[in-house]
């Protein structure tokens, strides 16, 4: 049975993916901020707050040993959302950058060798296209920045990685109705996730590089950086 790791699972994109993977028969383990947190029933918990690197320090210590076929850097925050120009604070920049962009690394740092003893080895980040140079627009400096930091930091991670067959994905969900897309969304979080599985769950260990460090939309295509 393989196993998987998915941050941010007690609500959102989080929670849905993990309702799929206990669905087909993975070990899933979610992680939430609170320890009373609900999680998919079957899901086991584990406390994380990505803010706070001791927190991925005892994350490491509960998991260690146990093999990680995927792992999924999921949670996130925008912070910055319909907030103007002249009222972005540096607490709000710290905050985006220090959950999105150093957390997913930090992460994929002290759990490194629970996905190099599995049979997969798959790193997933769930980014934006709001973090693509190239679709890029105005307002949410912080949020756009801190997706570009992390699509960057994961290419070089992902170069980092290679001699270990550890693939890195970089997934935008699409603009997904969860309390952070809000009601507008385009999509509910069963198309997306259906999606980005189909792409996630086609990368192995014995295919690497296949579809190693590019950026991905939900439905298959890729994303321009
Ligand atoms: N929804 C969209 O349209 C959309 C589009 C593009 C990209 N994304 C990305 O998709 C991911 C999931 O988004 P979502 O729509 O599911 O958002 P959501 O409904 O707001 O859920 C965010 C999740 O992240 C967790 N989280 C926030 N700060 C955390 C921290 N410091 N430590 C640990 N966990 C923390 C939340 O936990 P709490 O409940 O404790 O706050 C929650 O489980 C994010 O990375 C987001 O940037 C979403």
């Amino acid at each position: 049975m393989p196993t998987i790791l998915i941050t941010g699972a007690n609500r959102g994109i989080g929670y849905a993916l993990c309702e799929s993977y206990l669905k087909d028969g993975w070990r899933v383990i979610g992680t939430a901020r609170r320890p009373d947190a609900q999680l998919p029933e079957g899901a086991e918990l584990c406390v994380l707050d990505a803010s706070n690197y001791s927190s991925i320090e005892q994350l490491a210590v509960q998991l260690k040993d146990i093999p990680l076929d995927v792992i999924w850097n999921n949670a996130g925050v925008y912070l910055d959302k319909n907030v103007d120009f002249a009222q972005l604070d540096t607490q709000t920049w710290l905050a985006t950058f220090a959950i999105n962009t150093v957390a997913p690394i930090q992460i994929a740092q002290a759990l490194q060798s629970n996905l190099a003893q599995s049979t997969r080895k798959v790193l997933a980040f769930t980014t934006s296209k709001m973090g693509s140079l190239e679709h890029n627009g105005s307002q949410a400096y912080a949020y756009r920045s801190s997706k570009s930091a992390l699509n960057m930091a994961v290419r070089c991670l992902a170069n980092e990685l290679a001699t270990q067959k550890i693939s890195c994905l970089m997934l935008h969900p699409g603009h997904v109705k969860t309390d952070m897309g809000g009601e507008e969304g385009a999509i509910d979080k069963a198309t997306s996730v259906a999606g980005m599985r189909s792409i996630v769950d086609g990368v192995e260990s014995n295919n690497y590089p296949s579809q190693n460090s590019q950026f991905f939309d939900y439905d298959g295509s890729t994303i321009p950086w």
